[in-house]
């Protein structure tokens, strides 16, 4: 039977770089690799600009009995005086919430092609390969109480709540711990439990699970080494796992050591193997609208999904392969552009890869 995969494009460089990751997608169709099915949704500022709310409900139900969702990115200045509620990035928490997303697994790989497009040394980031493991559907960016009140003195407060429940702790820390065990068998707890309670609980959880996988060799970091380490020398690491606010920030701080955060795809998972695949960066308004985005990051993604929710590994190689020759050949976008190399636009990338 074919499999449903929903389409969300969302804003800025969105639409730009899901286009080329759906020319992917309808090419290994073409070659009888894949049975999909396209559906296409609105999210985000596009959702908000046609009805008033950044998550629709046809899109979550859409998105719901889909077996993939695949999202290029939303948010931008146009919609920044609205309230938080209704900003585009909500449309994104309720989908990663409606669908119970709670593993994000984002790989952090460097393609020895782009070795100079990175701003570190070579012998730092060289045979880099670290994974990332972020929980996505608690912590501060879904605790409660939240919100800014104004206290009986005048004065104003703001206010978010850093919460997990043990459960959600050990779901995702045993995602890593397995995912570890299919890789170089080395996990990283990454927390604060020198300073938040919450933390603390994490870094008991992670220790007493550890038990159960005595093939993974476990260490905890604090954040604020983690981040320093990163940049140090992150290939001390194979898999690292956190919270969601630490995981959100370590990512963007891994994907400079690729080169460009264009480079970075990431898959997020619920407990009924359902996933939603988008790049890690956001809708780059700096450079929206002008064919000069890098969709590798978007395509990426779709080989994740081939090989999380599409049960079609040798398509996900395929894809992976197309982007190494295609890097192989010279080309390059502006953001991973060096000496030498061959500038293209988005499309003119997306093209090369689907004929690779
Ligand atoms: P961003 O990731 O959109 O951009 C950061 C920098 O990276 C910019 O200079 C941008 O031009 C560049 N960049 C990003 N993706 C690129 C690509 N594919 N090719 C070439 N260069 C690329 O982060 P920023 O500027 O902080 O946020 C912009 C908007 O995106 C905000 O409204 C933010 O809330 C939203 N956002 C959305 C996310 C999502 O949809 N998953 C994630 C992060 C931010
Ligand atoms: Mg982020």
């Amino acid at each position: 039977m074919s499999k449903k995969v929903l389409v969300l494009a969302g804003d800025g460089i969105g639409p730009e770089i899901v286009a080329e990751a759906v020319k992917v997608l309808k090419a290994l169709q073409d070659q009888g690799a894949i049975d999909i099915v396209l559906e296409e949704g609105l999210v985000g500022g596009a959702a908000y600009d046609a009805c008033g709310d950044p998550l629709p409900e046809e899109t979550l139900a859409a998105a719901k009995s889909a077996d993939a969702v695949l999202l290029g990115a939303v948010g931008g200045p146009k919609w920044e005086p609205l309230p938080i509620a209704k900003r585009p990035e909500k449309g994104l928490l309720g989908l990663r919430s409606g669908l119970g997303l709670f593993a994000n697994l984002r790989p952090a790989v460097l393609y020895p092609q782009l070795i100079d497009a990175s701003t570190l040394k070579p012998e730092v980031v060289s045979g880099l390969d670290l994974m990332i493991v972020r929980e996505l559907t608690g912590d501060i960016y879904f605790g409660q109480p939240r919100g800014v009140e104004t206290l009986p003195s005048g004065e104003r407060r703001g206010v978010n709540t850093m919460v997990y429940t043990e459960s959600e702790i050990e779901r995702i820390l045993r995602v890593a711990f397995e995912l570890a065990r299919k890789r170089r068998h080395r996990l990283c707890s990454v927390d604060k439990a020198n300073v938040l309670e919450c933390t603390e609980l994490w870094r008991e959880v992670a220790t007493r699970l550890s038990a159960d996988y005595p093939d993974v060799e476990l260490s905890h970091m604090y954040v604020d080494n983690a981040a320093m380490q990163l940049v140090r020398a992150p290939k001390q690491f194979d898999v690292m796992v956190t919270g969601n606010l630490f995981g959100d920030i370590l990512s963007d701080c891994a994907a400079m050591l690729t080169g460009s955060i264009g480079m970075l795809p990431s898959a997020s998972l619920n407990e009924r193997g359902q996933g939603m695949y988008e790049p890690i960066h956001g809708s780059a308004p700096d450079i929206a609208g002008r064919g000069v985005a890098n969709p590798i990051a978007t395509i990426l993604s779709v080989a994740m999904m081939l090989r999380h929710s599409l049960a079609a590994p040798d398509a996900a190689s395929c894809v992976e392969t197309a982007v190494a020759r295609v890097l192989d050949e010279g080309l390059r976008t502006a953001d991973i552009m060096t000496p030498g190399m061959r500038q293209v636009g988005t499309a003119e990338m997306g093209d090369a890869i689907v004929a690779a």
